[in-house]
C-alpha cells in the first residue's frame, strides 16, 4: 500500500521560516488597496461584493440572482447577458484606443504592437471569417498556436461569437492534440506553419496535421504563417489565416451572450487517465479573473506594464494574459519564445526594453535563473518593476529571497499566488499594499474565499498541521463542470468530505498567524517512519544550501524506516558536486528540519523531469527511486533527463 492512500491523519510540517516582510513604504503609498476593509466587506456580504464587482463590467442585461449555489453545483450571475470580448475590446475602444494591448516580441527578435483599437480591428475580422466558415454559437474551436498576437486574436474572435475555445499548449505532440479535439468534439483548429523555440521551428502545422488525420470532426484549419515553412496544404480543408481575414469587415456584433454560457474548455491532465477538460462560463469567470488581476496586481492600466511570462496554452495564460489583462485596459508584453535565447539575460533585457512594472512568473523559472547565476540580470536594469507575482509551484524561501533581491531590488513585493485551472483565479494570495509577506507562503485567502485544511476524518486540523487543503464557500471565476464527464466532476472534487467541500488535492498548513503554506500535491506525501512528510519541506531544506539551485525529493519503500527519502538535486552554475558535499547535504536537511528528514541518497543531476508547464514530476522520479519502468510520460518535456538520471541512480545504488 503507498503513503497516499494509508489512512494517517495529517501531514507533519516541520520546515519553520520565521522571515517576514512589510510591504514597502513608497509600494504602499501608490497601491489600491491599503486597508483590509475589502476583506471585512466580502466577509460580511460575498454576495454583495461580487455584486459590486460586477459593476466594472459592461452588461447587456443585468443578472437577477448573484449566486446560486446547490453543491456541487454553482451559477452566477443568473439572467445577466455579456460577451467576454466586448469586455476585453469595445468599451475600451470607445475611451482609449491608442493605448497599447500587447507589446509582442518574436523570439528572433522582430516585433508588434497592438492597441486597443488594432486588436479589436483583428479580432472582428477574424470572427467574422469564423461566422462565415459556419462556426456557430457554443461550437467548439481547437487552437494549437505558439505565443503569437494570433492566439489572443483567436480566443477573442471565438468568444465574440460565441464559440468555446479550446486551447492546446503548442508544445504539446499529435497524439495529445488528438485527444483534446476528439474530447471536446471541435469543428475548427487554427494553427501555423511553426512556431520559434530556443531558435529552432517547432513544426506545429506538421503535429495538427497528425492529430486531424484521426479527428473527422475538424472540417477546416485554419493556419496562420509565422516562420515561413513551406508547409503542405490539403485543399478543401487547410486555409491560411490571411487570406481568410482579407476579405472580411472588422464590423462583428457581439452574441449575446448568458452568463453561464460557456467560455472556454482547457485541458488538465490528471494524474492518471484521459485529460480533463475543464469548463469555464461566462461571467462569474471574467468578473473573477478582473477583479483579482486588478487588486493582486495593483493594476494602474494608465501606467503599468504587465507581463505575464506563462505560456497562454496554460490557465495562467489565459486567466492572466488575456482575459484579466484585457478586461482591465492593461497593457501587456507577450514574449513568444525561451528565456535563455539568445542567451541566459533574454528576460531582462525585454523587462528593460519594454520598461515592464509587474513580472508574474513561475518557480521552475526563478530556480533556472537562480542556477545561471545573477550576473545575467545584473547587465539590465530592472528599476522599472514595482511588483513581483509567482504561480504553480511551492516556492522554495530561498528560491522567494532571490527573486526579491535580484529582481526586484528588494523593492518589490512578491505576491505568491495559489490557485488551479479549476480555480480560474487566483485565490490564495497576498495584496501586496497590505499583505505581510513570508518567503514560501501564499499568505491569506483572497477576499470572500473560504479555504481549510482537514485531516481524513474531515476535522479541522490544529495550526502548523499540514493536512487535506479545501474551499468552503463558491467563488464566481470556478469551473462548472468537467466537460462531458460530470460524474468525474461530483467524484473527483466533490465526494471526500461531502457535497459543498471542493478538494482541491493539495496539502497545506496554518500558521500560528493564519497564513497559508501549500505544501505540494497530497499524492507526492512521503510516510517515514510513521511521520507524513510535504516533499516540498525537504526540497526547501535542500534549496537553502548556497550551492543548491533545485532539488525534487521522493521516497522508497525501505524495510526500517516504511519509506526513505531520496532527493535529486541540481546544483548551481559553476558549484562542483562531491561526496563531501553530499554529506554536507544530508546534515544541512538534519539541521534544518530534522533527522527524521534527512535524504538517505542524494543523486546529483544536471536536471528534473518536468511537465511541459514546468512542474517537476516527482512520480517518474518515484519510479527511479524503486528501480521500477516509468509510469505514463505524456506530458514530460524533457525525456533525456530521466535516462541521465537513471543512469546516475543506479551507479549510486552500485556504490
Ligand atoms: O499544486 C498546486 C500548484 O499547482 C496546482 C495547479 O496547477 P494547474 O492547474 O496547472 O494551474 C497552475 C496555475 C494556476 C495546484 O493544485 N500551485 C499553483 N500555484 C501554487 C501552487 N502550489 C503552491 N503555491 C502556489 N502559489
Amino acid at each position: 500500500m503507498s503513503a497516499v492512500s494509508e489512512k494517517v491523519l495529517t501531514i507533519d510540517a516541520l520546515l519553520e521560516e520565521h522571515r517576514v516582510i512589510h510591504p514597502p513604504a513608497a509600494f504602499r503609498a501608490g497601491a489600491l488597496v491599503k486597508d483590509d476593509r475589502v476583506y471585512e466587506e466580502a466577509d460580511r456580504d460575498l454576495e454583495g461584493f461580487w455584486a459590486r464587482e460586477a459593476e466594472r463590467l459592461d452588461w447587456f442585461r443585468r443578472w437577477r440572482r448573484v449566486c446560486k449555489w446547490d453543491p456541487p453545483w454553482v451559477k452566477w450571475f443568473l439572467g445577466g447577458r455579456l460577451n467576454a470580448a466586448h469586455n476585453c475590446l469595445d468599451r475600451h475602444v470607445a475611451t482609449h484606443p491608442d493605448r497599447v494591448a500587447y507589446f509582442w516580441e518574436g523570439e528572433p527578435g522582430d516585433t508588434r504592437r497592438l492597441t486597443y483599437r488594432e486588436l479589436h480591428h483583428e479580432v472582428g475580422r477574424f470572427a467574422n471569417a469564423l461566422r462565415r466558415l459556419g462556426v456557430r454559437r457554443g461550437d467548439r474551436v481547437a487552437i494549437y498556436l505558439g505565443m503569437v498576437p494570433e492566439l489572443p486574436v483567436a480566443m477573442l474572435a471565438c468568444a465574440r461569437i460565441g464559440a468555446v475555445h479550446s486551447v492546446v499548449f503548442g508544445g504539446f505532440a499529435a497524439d495529445a492534440l488528438r485527444d483534446r479535439i476528439d474530447d471536446a468534439d471541435a469543428e475548427v483548429l487554427i494553427t501555423a506553419d511553426g512556431s520559434w523555440r530556443r531558435g529552432k521551428v517547432v513544426p506545429l502545422k506538421a503535429s495538427a496535421d497528425e492529430a486531424v488525420k484521426a479527428c473527422p470532426s475538424i472540417r477546416t484549419v485554419v493556419v496562420v504563417r509565422r516562420t515561413g515553412e513551406k508547409v503542405p496544404m490539403t485543399p478543401g480543408r487547410d486555409l491560411w489565416y490571411d487570406d481568410l481575414v482579407k476579405a472580411e469587415t472588422s464590423d462583428c456584433p457581439p452574441e449575446e451572450m448568458d452568463a453561464e454560457d460557456p467560455l472556454y474548455i482547457l485541458y488538465t491532465s490528471g494524474t492518471t487517465g484521459k485529460p480533463k477538460g475543464i469548463l469555464h462560463t461566462t461571467g462569474g469567470y471574467l468578473l473573477g479573473v478582473s477583479t483579482t488581476h486588478r487588486l493582486i496586481f495593483d493594476i494602474h492600466p494608465e501606467q503599468d506594464i504587465y507581463w505575464c511570462a506563462a505560456d497562454i496554452g496554460w490557465v495562467t495564460g489565459h486567466s492572466y494574459i488575456v482575459y484579466g489583462p484585457l478586461a482591465n485596459g492593461t497593457t501587456s508584453i507577450l514574449y513568444e519564445g525561451a528565456p535563455d535565447y539568445p542567451d541566459k539575460d533574454r528576460w531582462w533585457s525585454i523587462a528593460e526594453k519594454y520598461q515592464a512594472t509587474i513580472l508574474y512568473t513561475a518557480p521552475t523559472a526563478i530556480r533556472a535563473f537562480m542556477k545561471w547565476g545573477p550576473e545575467y540580470p545584473a547587465r539590465h536594469d530592472l528599476s522599472s518593476l514595482r511588483l513581483l507575482g509567482t504561480v504553480g509551484e511551492p516556492i522554495n524561501p530561498e528560491a522567494w529571497m532571490w527573486y526579491w533581491k535580484a529582481i526586484g531590488g528588494e523593492r518589490c513585493p512578491v505576491v505568491d499566488t495559489w490557485w488551479q485551472t479549476e480555480t480560474g483565479m487566483i485565490l490564495i494570495t497576498p495584496l501586496p499594499g497590505v499583505t505581510r509577506l513570508k518567503p514560501g507562503s501564499a499568505t491569506r485567502p483572497f477576499p470572500g474565499v473560504q479555504p481549510d485544511i482537514l485531516d481524513e476524518n474531515g476535522n479541522q486540523v490544529a495550526p502548523n498541521q499540514g493536512g487535506y487543503l479545501v474551499l468552503r464557500r463558491p467563488w464566481p471565476a470556478q469551473f462548472r463542470t468537467i466537460y462531458g464527464s460530470p460524474e468525474r466532476y461530483v467524484e473527483q472534487y466533490f465526494s471526500k468530505f461531502g457535497k459543498g467541500i471542493y478538494l482541491t488535492g493539495d496539502g497545506a498548513k496554518r500558521d500560528d498567524h493564519g497564513d497559508f503554506w501549500l505544501l505540494g500535491r497530497i499524492d507526492d506525501v512521503m510516510n517515514v517512519a510513521g511521520h507524513r512528510l510535504s516533499t516540498y519541506e525537504v526540497e526547501s531544506a535542500l534549496v537553502d544550501h548556497p550551492a543548491v539551485a533545485e532539488s525534487a525529493v521522493v521516497s522508497r519503500p525501505d524495510p526500517d524506516a516504511g519509506e526513505a527519502i531520496v532527493a535529486f538535486v541540481t546544483l548551481k552554475a559553476g558549484v562542483n558536486g562531491d561526496e563531501t558535499l553530499i554529506a554536507e547535504l544530508r546534515e544541512h536537511v538534519a539541521k534544518k528540519i530534522g533527522k527524521l528528514a534527512r535524504p538517505h541518497a542524494i543523486v546529483l543531476s544536471a536536471d528534473l523531469p518536468k511537465t511541459r508547464s514546468g512542474k517537476i514530476m516527482r512520480r517518474l522520479l518515484r519510479d527511479v527511486a524503486r528501480g521500477r519502468a516509468l509510469g505514463d510520460v505524456t506530458t514530460l518535456a524533457n525525456a533525456e533527463v530521466v535516462e541521465e538520471i537513471r543512469a546516475l541512480a543506479r551507479t549510486r545504488h552500485e556504490e
